[in-house]
């Protein structure tokens, strides 16, 4: 039986490791493919806030799912401590004394081979199958692997392989400015954002794709024209541009979902509605649909609330809410009397856009018969008082 440990930080797992693994498999075939996240590697410090060895553990299963044969296992995880190859290793020889047992490593490691927590052991119990480009092979590994055959009995066997461009540390640094979507498995990107892992940011390409399918064509410039008019806003204020146009992106995404769906939803994240959402659904889609983009995004409070409030307002809003209202209320396919002034307005003064948006806006359903909200009036009122209060001050 030959069993292969392909061991790493995979921190995270990234696609350059899973096309590693396909060229170990290709080339070995082994009978038992162990995939291993280390719990503290020994030749490198971790960054302090890397996710926890659990959450590793989680992302290599799913990098890893479409590999023949592969197996992920939490041994050194579990093992706890500093994850000395050596240990896993005499753990298997007990398991399986008559194995062929193989550790992948890449020409680097292989290189730095006999700096290695008992490596004597190492190349007398196990095979060694080093990954490496052609140009690589050179007399410096020739010479070692000579070395470790003849004094140690190892076996080095080479697994040609082109090595992808890429590395967890510059997948981490790209994480955190919002890029690097292409260089991960998809079901590994999504999880990081869910799990607010290395203080990632969504791409904003990957993220209007996402959000796409949970749109009526229709509303779809609308939301283009919320994302444009929220990161003008956004430089305008100081605000965040790339977390202005992410909440602009998701404010509207459970807009098209029924009423039935909406309360389903409501439900299942435990959303308690008063009596005036309950009979107006059409304001339901602000709650569902922070909701949602919380669960499939991992979206931080600020974009919570941001879409949380876009329909109605609410006093003392943060200034991300009030762009997103605002930028809602304006964007370039409005159309509707007044809608120039108001635009002009919020660029000048965010709190006078507010009074006016939330007055303009309690007006439009008292025009329609209807009663307006009662969030909205109370934030109508909170601008109202906190602009007089402006005014009195900058008279003085
Ligand atoms: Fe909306
Ligand atoms: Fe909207």
């Amino acid at each position: 039986m030959r069993i292969v440990l392909y061991g790493g930080s995979f921190n995270p797992p990234h696609r350059g490791h899973v096309a590693a693994a396909q060229s170990v498999y290709e080339a070995l075939h082994p009978d038992r493919f162990l995939i291993m996240p280390t719990n503290i590697p020994p030749h490198k410090v971790m960054e302090e806030n890397s996710p926890s060895p659990q959450t590793r553990l989680e992302f290599t299963r799913l990098a890893f799912g479409d590999i023949p044969g592969a197996e992920i296992s939490d041994m050194e995880i579990l093992r706890e401590g500093k994850s000395y190859t050596a240990d896993t290793v005499a753990v298997l020889r007990e398991k399986y004394p008559k194995a062929e047992l193989c550790i992948v490593m890449g020409t680097d490691m292989f290189l730095s081979f006999r700096t290695w927590y008992r490596w004597e052991y190492l190349a007398s119990e196990c095979n060694l199958a080093v990954l490496s480009r052609d140009e690589d092979d050179g007399p410096e590994i020739a010479a070692l692997r000579e070395r470790l055959e003849k004094d140690c009995g190892a076996k080095v066997k080479r697994i040609p392989h082109e090595p992808l461009p890429m590395s967890s540390t510059e997948i981490r640094e790209k994480l955190r400015r919002g890029e690097g979507s292409e260089l991960l498995p998809e079901a590994v990107y999504r999880r990081i954002l869910q799990t607010g892992s290395y203080g990632a940011k969504p791409e904003l390409t990957w993220l209007r794709a996402q959000v796409r399918p949970y749109l009526k064509p229709k509303r779809l410039p609308h939301v283009e024209g919320v994302e444009a008019m929220a990161v003008g806003l956004a430089e305008r204020w100081g605000e965040d541009s790339h977390t202005a146009a992410e909440a602009g992106i998701l404010h509207d995404i459970t807009k098209a979902l029924s009423p039935e769906k909406q309360l389903k939803l409501c439900k299942k994240y435990g959303i308690i509605l008063d009596i005036a959402e309950r009979e107006t659904p059409a304001l339901l889609h602000a709650r569902t649909g922070a909701a949602l983009s919380r669960e499939l995004f991992g979206i931080p409070d600020e974009i919570y609330g941001a879409i949380r409030w876009h329909t109605t307002g609410r006093p003392a809003m943060s200034r991300l809410e009030k762009i997103i209202y605002l930028a809602d209320y304006v964007e370039p396919t409005r159309d509707f009397e007044g809608v120039e002034a108001l635009r002009k307005l919020c660029f000048e003064d965010l709190d006078a856009a507010m009074e006016l948006g939330l007055r303009m806006s309690a007006e439009e359903i008292r025009a329609r018969g209807a009663e307006p909200f009662r969030d909205t009036l109370e934030a109508y009122a909170y601008y109202r008082n906190l602009n007089s209060h402006k005014e009195e001050e900058s008279s003085c």
